[in-house]
């Protein structure tokens, strides 16, 4: 772990959560840096299983076959000069589950309840040692309630929709901006209107709505309530 001249010894658990596109991920990960914490994308678990579940042929609402999937799931992540990469069973799909196919396939398995129990389970685990920035959408409400620093960050729609359409630019297949919109929107809507664990603040926490902001002046504000916590 690095130095944290700035932010004492005490080790915090710190989690991020918030709609699609509003940032979490370049903000924890900077966020982490700057900690020295390790980083953990837990959408990626979601994408994991919707890329394992694709593979193998099971559908998303086929909750047996899911829950069979599940007990056979092997996850790790690894963080190395290339980022933070994802291991299934040994094999390296960092790159399989971006795909906007396993975005939608991730929002509609993570709606199962099967799902999050057996992701629950892999994400408490890796709780267990502190110093960490925990991305997500359900962090800070359920899976970890106790959590002592809780950011919730948002963006508009099309100020979300615009920053993926700027991530895929140059790709082959990438879509419109209007459709990424409309994708995004679904996805939102899907994440925030399940029964369980639900897409939204947790009632403790700290609200940063980036729209119209840069990455350092969301960084710095999240900083600031971390050093309060330290302090
Ligand atoms: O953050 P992301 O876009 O990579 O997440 C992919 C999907 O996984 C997202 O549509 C919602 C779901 N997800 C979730 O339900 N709970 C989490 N903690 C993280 C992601």
């Amino acid at each position: 772990m690095k130095n944290r001249p700035d932010y004492g010894e005490k080790l915090l658990l710190i989690t991020i959560d918030g709609p699609a596109g509003a940032g979490k991920t370049t903000v924890s990960k900077i966020l982490a840096e700057r900690l020295g914490y390790k980083y953990i994308d837990t959408g990626a678990l979601y994408r994991g299983v919707a890329y394992e579940a694709q593979k193998a042929g099971v559908v998303s609402d086929d909750d047996i076959g899911l829950e069979k999937l599940c007990g056979t799931l092997d996850f790790e992540f690894v963080m190395d000069e290339k980022g933070l990469r994802l291991f299934s069973n040994g094999a390296d799909i960092t790159g399989e589950i971006r795909t906007p196919d396993i975005s939608m396939l991730a929002s509609a398995v993570s709606a199962r309840p099967v799902v999050r129990e057996c992701l629950f389970a892999i994400q408490k685990e890796l709780g267990n040692e502190k110093g960490a920035v925990f991305e997500g959408r359900d962090m800070g409400t359920v899976v970890f309630p106790e959590a002592e620093v809780k950011f919730y960050l948002d963006a508009s729609a099309k100020t979300r929709a615009e920053r993926r359409h700027k991530e895929f630019a140059g790709k082959k297949g990438s879509p419109a901006a209007a459709e990424i919109e409309r994708d995004i929107k679904l996805r939102d809507a899907n994440d925030s209107n399940r029964s369980l664990a639900p897409l939204k603040p947790a009632e403790d926490a700290v609200i940063v709505d980036s729209t119209g902001l840069d990455i350092e002046t969301v960084v710095n504000r999240m900083l600031s309530h971390v050093k309060k916590r330290v302090s």
